[in-house]
C-alpha cells in the first residue's frame, strides 16, 4: 500500500498506460481522480472520472475546480494523456503539428500550472510527467511528437526547480517509456514494430503495467530523494 490515503490525479486515465496507472494506484491505496477526453464508467469507489479536454485552458480550470470539491488536497499528479499524429516532416500538416503540441505540451502545462503551485503551498507532492523514448532519441515520422516529449522533459526539470522553492518540497520527475503495447501502436507498421522489439535488450515491447510500476515508484515515498530526473523504461533499447 505505497499510496495509502493519497489523492492522485491521472490524465489519460481511460486507456493504455494511464489506465494501468489508475489500477496500480488504486491497488496501492490511493483515491484516484481520472481525467480524459473519453469518459469511462467508474468500477471502483476509489475512482472518479472527469471528462476534460486538457488542451483547453478554461476546461482545465473547470476540471480543477471540480477536483477541489472532491478532495481537500492533491498528493500526486500524473500527466499521462498524449496523442500522436505521425507523418514524415515533408508531409506533416500544420494541424498535425499543432494538435500534438496542444495536447502533449500545453495540456501538461495547463494542469500543472494549477496543481503544482497548490502542492507547493501544501509543502508536499509528487508530479510525474510521461515523456517518451522518442523525446530522448527522436524518431522517423514523429518530429511533432518528439518535440512535445522533449518539451515535457524541459518542463519537468523547470518545475523540479520551481515547485521546490519556499520549502515547496514537490518532487517532479519524468518517465520516458519505450514502445509499449497500447492502442497507440496500432498505426505502426509491423516491420517497424519488429525493429523496435529487436532493438531492446529484453527482446520485447513493454506492457503498460511495467510503465505504471515505475510511475508508482516515483509517486511513492520510495523515491523521496529523487527529483528532476528522467527514468528511462525502455528495456535497454539504447544501450
Ligand atoms: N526508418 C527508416 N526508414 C523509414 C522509417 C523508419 N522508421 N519509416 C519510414 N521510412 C521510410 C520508408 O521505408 C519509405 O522509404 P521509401 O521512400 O524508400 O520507400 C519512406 O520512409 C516513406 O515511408 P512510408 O511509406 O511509411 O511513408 P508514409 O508517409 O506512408 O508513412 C509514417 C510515414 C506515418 C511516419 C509511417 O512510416 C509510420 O507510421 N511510422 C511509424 C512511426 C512510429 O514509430 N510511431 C510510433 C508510435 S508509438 C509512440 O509514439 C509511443 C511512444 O512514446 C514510443
Amino acid at each position: 500500500m505505497l499510496l495509502k490515503d493519497k489523492v492522485a490525479v491521472v490524465t489519460g486515465a481511460s486507456n493504455g498506460i494511464g489506465r494501468a496507472i489508475v489500477d496500480v494506484f488504486i491497488e496501492n491505496g490511493a483515491r484516484v481522480i481520472g481525467l480524459d477526453i473519453v469518459e469511462i464508467e467508474s468500477w471502483n469507489p476509489d475512482f472518479t472520472m472527469i471528462k476534460v479536454d486538457i488542451s483547453n485552458t478554461a476546461d482545465c480550470e473547470r476540471a480543477y475546480n471540480e477536483i477541489n470539491t472532491m478532495a481537500d488536497r492533491i498528493d500526486v499528479l500524473v500527466n499521462c494523456a498524449g496523442i500522436t499524429r505521425d507523418a514524415m516532416t515533408k508531409k506533416m500538416s500544420e494541424e498535425q503539428f499543432d494538435q500534438v503540441i496542444a495536447v502533449n505540451v500545453k495540456g501538461v502545462w495547463n494542469l500543472t500550472r494549477l496543481i503544482g503551485p497548490a502542492m507547493q503551498a501544501n509543502g508536499s507532492g509528487s508530479i510525474i510527467n510521461i515523456s517518451s523514448v522518442v523525446g530522448v532519441f527522436g524518431n522517423v515520422g514523429q518530429s511533432n511528437y518528439a518535440a512535445s516529449k522533449a518539451a515535457v522533459i524541459g518542463m519537468t526539470k523547470s518545475w523540479a526547480k520551481e515547485f521546490a522553492l519556499k520549502e515547496g518540497n514537490v518532487r517532479v520527475n519524468a518517465v520516458a517509456p519505450g514502445y509499449t503495447m497500447t492502442n497507440m501502436m496500432n498505426s505502426v507498421p509491423a516491420e517497424l514494430l519488429e525493429k523496435f522489439r529487436s532493438s531492446t535488450m529484453l527482446g520485447r515491447l513493454a506492457e503498460p503495467i511495467e510503465i505504471a510500476n515505475s510511475v508508482l515508484f516515483l509517486a511513492s515515498d520510495l523515491s523521496s530523494y529523487i527529483t528532476g530526473e528522467v527514468l528511462n523504461v525502455n528495456g535497454g533499447m539504447r544501450l
